[in-house]
């Protein structure tokens, strides 16, 4: 370790010239630009090395707390218009800056109203790995993160993702199946124009409130972004269903390349940050044990003390023989 520091060290002494200002371009998924040295490359990002409330993090069903207070998540039903952009890392759809009118984001866990600013699309090369945050330690084919920032108390992301209460992160489990969602077309058509580093396409009056399942269940806890600079700002709300696309979408945007139409480098894919440890943060979740129709006697005082939940097993093969597939919740009362 000391020595892969040192070495990382060196090689940015050497370099640091030709890449001032370009932080944001010199991170990988992996080798010795990979998460594990993202707190060593850039002293702005040491929360990546050192944090304790980091994320992703695999979902514990057995220990996620019942928390009746939480309330629906309110999101707004405009379209939004943006750019679909190939980072290099990641394909990142950001919202126009001067649209009219912003997607707001609240209620859920949420203290404050958020304003929607960009999309992260994590998946993997193969259907078992993709997704960063994993439920009962099962990972998803891929795993799409809406992420706005808090308008009430800040300006703009770059703002708020480092400061208390900054960011909120509204994650979605990709699954490869039926009914697919048809409003992600808008993106996933656009896959083959984004193929290269630095490629971007534009993406017109997004329905973004329909990409989102078809359920109020959420889990939720308190972490980070996903991506250096890894600050300790972000609420993350995990709906409690996945989305689904086809083979060939999936097929699209594994053809994604990290670098350029000359050199494309390896493919952009398996770019999940690994799971971090929860350190004692509690995750908490409003599926409600009564309103499944578990009788609770009227006697008893209503604490849940003795309630589990149990992750759905899901397939190895994704040809999806289930009839409605919209049924399909990752977690259920036990
Ligand atoms: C978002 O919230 C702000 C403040 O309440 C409001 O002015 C704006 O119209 C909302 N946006 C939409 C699209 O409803
Ligand atoms: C974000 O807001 C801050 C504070 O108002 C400002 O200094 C900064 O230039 C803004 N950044 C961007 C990218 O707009």
């Amino acid at each position: 370790m000391l020595q892969c520091s040192l070495f990382v060290l060196t090689l940015l002494c050497i370099s640091v010239k030709d890449i001032t200002g370009s932080w944001e371009e010199w991170w990988t998924y992996d080798g010795i630009s990979g998460p594990g040295f993202w707190g060593l490359i850039n002293p702005q990002w040491s929360m990546c090395n050192k944090g304790r409330r980091q994320s992703p993090v695999n979902v514990e069903p057995e220990k996620l707390l019942f928390d009746p207070w939480l309330r629906d998540i309110q999101f707004d039903k405009h379209k939004v218009s943006g750019i679909l952009q190939n980072t290099g890392q990641s394909l990142v759809f950001r919202v126009d800056k001067d649209s009219k009118h912003q997607v707001n984001i609240s209620g859920g866990p949420l203290s404050y109203r958020y304003q929607f600013e960009e999309i992260y699309f994590h998946y993997g090369l193969e259907d078992h790995r993709g997704s960063e945050h994993q439920i009962d330690h099962h990972t998803f084919p891929g795993e799409i993160q809406l992420y706005g920032f808090n308008k009430e108390l800040y300006h703009n992301m770059s703002e708020a993702q480092h400061k208390s209460q900054g960011v909120v992160g509204i994650s979605l489990m990709v699954q490869i199946g039926e009914p697919i969602n048809k409003d992600l077309r808008l993106i996933t058509s656009a896959f083959n124009n984004v193929r290269f580093r630095g490629s971007s396409f534009p993406i017109k009056h997004l329905p973004l409130s329909s990409l989102l399942p078809d359920t109020q269940q959420y889990l939720t806890y308190e972490g980070s972004t996903t991506h250096p600079g890894c600050w300790e700002t972000a609420v993350w709300i995990i709906f409690n269903k996945p989305i689904y696309i086809s083979k060939q979408e999936m097929y699209a945007i594994r053809r994604l390349m990290q670098g350029s139409q000359i050199s494309p480098k390896a493919p952009l894919g398996n770019n999940a940050r690994p799971v971090q440890p929860l350190h004692h943060r509690t995750v908490r979740t409003n599926i409600n044990f009564n309103r499944q129709g578990v009788p609770v006697s009227s006697n008893c005082p209503d604490m849940y003390r003795n309630m589990h939940y149990t992750a759905t097993q899901w397939p190895r093969e994704h040809s999806m023989r289930y009839r409605s597939a919209e049924d399909m919740s990752m977690l259920q009362p036990n």
